[in-house]
């Protein structure tokens, strides 16, 4: 059985919305082993044992988080030149902008030689003062959908071998 491997961090709770989503999506009515591990918790391991991968990190200055950057850097040379051809996406939740933190990880999946099968996705919270930053997020039905969208496209690209 295919499977899609899906690393998140989240500090207020939209970016772990987001990869949910895209989680329901990919598991309702495909055989496909669907895995969600946190950043923090994903191996060289997952990432060699996966056939695809969706990656979805908050914008946190200018840039991916912390601890999705930590993913990468202990992952990035176990995996190099064993990935290559592996099919991808990209889920960012931002407050106003976005737009690095998917540019850095382009840059890092351009290395390991993946293929961006689907646009990014970036949801903006709107959060942009202190208090707004630190609130629990709560990720709009239209914002999931796109995720589980995303999600299902992937899984059923994995079944009918289009990656
Ligand atoms: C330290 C910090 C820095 C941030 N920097 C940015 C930024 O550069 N651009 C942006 O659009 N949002 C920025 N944000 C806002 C977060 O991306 C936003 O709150 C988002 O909802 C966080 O995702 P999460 O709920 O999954 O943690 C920042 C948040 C924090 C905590």
């Amino acid at each position: 059985m295919k499977s899609l491997l899906i690393v998140f961090h989240s500090m207020t709770g939209g970016t772990a919305q987001m990869a949910e989503a895209a989680v329901r999506g990919a598991a309702a009515g495909q055989d496909v082993r669907v895995r969600l591990v946190r950043a923090v918790d994903a191996t060289p391991g997952d990432v060699l044992d996966a056939d695809a991968y969706v990656f979805a990190t908050p914008e946190n200055l200018a840039a991916m988080s912390g601890l999705m950057k930590d993913f990468f850097d202990r992952c990035y040379y176990a995996a190099l030149d064993r990935i290559a051809g592996r099919a991808y996406a990209i889920l960012v939740c931002a407050g106003t902008d976005g737009s690095n933190a998917v540019h850095q990880i382009e840059r890092i999946a351009t290395g390991w030689r993946l293929r961006a099968v689907a646009d990014p996705i970036v949801v903006c919270t709107h959060a942009d003062t202190p208090e707004a930053i630190a609130a629990p997020k709560v990720i709009a039905p239209d914002d999931l959908a796109r995720c589980e969208s995303l999600g299902a496209t992937m899984a059923a690209g994995l079944v009918l071998g289009i990656y």
